[in-house]
């Protein structure tokens, strides 16, 4: 496996973003990734997430003696401790400051900024929510991003559409946003640590790579039941049938879409398996995710009969299922 991608986070607030990127540690979604060390711009109650982990923290105060010190100086201190650890990976989730050139150049693509709103739209503000209720649009979102000289302007990795209701304030919109934060920031760490992003210009590439990989797979004793079905008497061919039904599969397919993940859960839970899919997949987007497929033998062959006339990359998913179950 890769080395783990070393990571930093900037926060100056209530931290929840730095909280989904913690649990995402904890509960092996980011396996390859190490939260070093939290720095904070001032006193930021967010801190107390890294300290329960016992992950190094630090604040490099802005404000010294009532005065607000140069960025230039404060962006040189944040980075010393950053080449203490070695860091890969630079996080600003909810970090109120504006990274100077110099520290953007450090560290190219290599800082990533979280956003509430679908970029370009109501970009350098902290109260983008609030920009969007009043400014009425329907979707509003937020994004993921690399840092570069501007404000809010660098490439974006990761986007997530949420729609604005009606009867909206700003908390309501901002809370339902922030759901949407905690899954995608965690996202593109992960996409980051495995590589699969590539920046050219102003876009950023994310490789996809399908995968089906077997957690566990699980027959009744075989023989024993051969050995009775011919004792009764039956045919080769309904035998045949039967055993494909005691052999259950459950198949983790990776890096698909959410339309992909939907049709996958309709078609299992119309042959009687089923399909665990993370919430993100209500997503109308071209967000990657992984889901678990269950179902026995006879039910994964017809799917794979099912998935060669269906869009997108199903068929593919189906030869890969095919593959993993054998012919037999
Ligand atoms: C989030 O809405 C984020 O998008 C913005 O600042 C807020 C930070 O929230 N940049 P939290 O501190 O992560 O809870």
């Amino acid at each position: 496996m890769k080395e783990k991608t070393k990571l930093a986070v900037l926060i100056s607030g209530r931290g929840s973003n730095l909280k989904a990127i913690i649990d995402a540690i904890k509960n092996g979604y980011l396996d390859n990734v190490e939260l070093k060390v939290v720095i904070a711009n001032k006193e930021a109650p967010g801190l107390k997430y890294a300290k329960d982990e016992g992950i190094p923290t630090y604040i490099v105060p802005r404000i010294v003696n009532g005065k607000k010190i140069a960025r230039e100086e404060h962006d040189k201190k944040v980075m010393k401790i950053l080449e203490k650890y070695q860091v890969d990976l630079i996080c600003m989730a909810g970090y109120l400051q504006i990274l100077t050139p110099k520290f953007i150049e450090r560290y190219r693509n290599r800082i990533m900024n979280i956003h509430p709103s679908i970029l370009p739209a109501f970009p350098g503000t902290t109260r983008a929510q609030k920009k969007a209720v009043e400014y009425g649009v329907k979707i509003s979102g937020c994004t993921v991003h690399f840092a570069d000289e501007g404000v809010d302007t660098g490439p974006i990795i990761i986007q997530a559409a949420v729609p604005v209701k009606d009867n909206d304030t700003e908390e309501t919109l901002a809370n339902r946003i922030l759901e949407f934060e905690h899954i995608i920031y965690p996202k593109a760490i992960k996409m980051f640590s495995e590589g699969r992003l590539r920046v050219v210009g102003r876009k950023v590439y994310i490789k996809k790579e399908i995968r089906v990989r077997k957690v566990i797979s699980y027959s009744f004793n075989r023989e024993k039941i051969v050995k009775i079905m011919n004792q009764i008497g039956v045919s080769s061919e309904i035998l045949n049938n039967f055993l494909d039904k005691i052999q259950t599969f459950v198949l983790l397919v990776e890096d698909i879409t959410p339309r992909e993940a939907t049709i996958l859960k309709q078609e299992m839970l119309a042959l009687g398996g089923d399909c665990a899919v993370p919430k993100e997949c209500v997503l109308n987007g071209l967000i990657p995710l992984n889901v678990l497929l269950i179902g026995n033998k006879k039910q994964l062959k017809k799917l794979v009969s099912k998935l060669k006339n269906q869009p997108f990359d199903l068929p593919k998913v189906g030869d890969k299922i095919k593959h993993i179950i054998g012919d037999g």
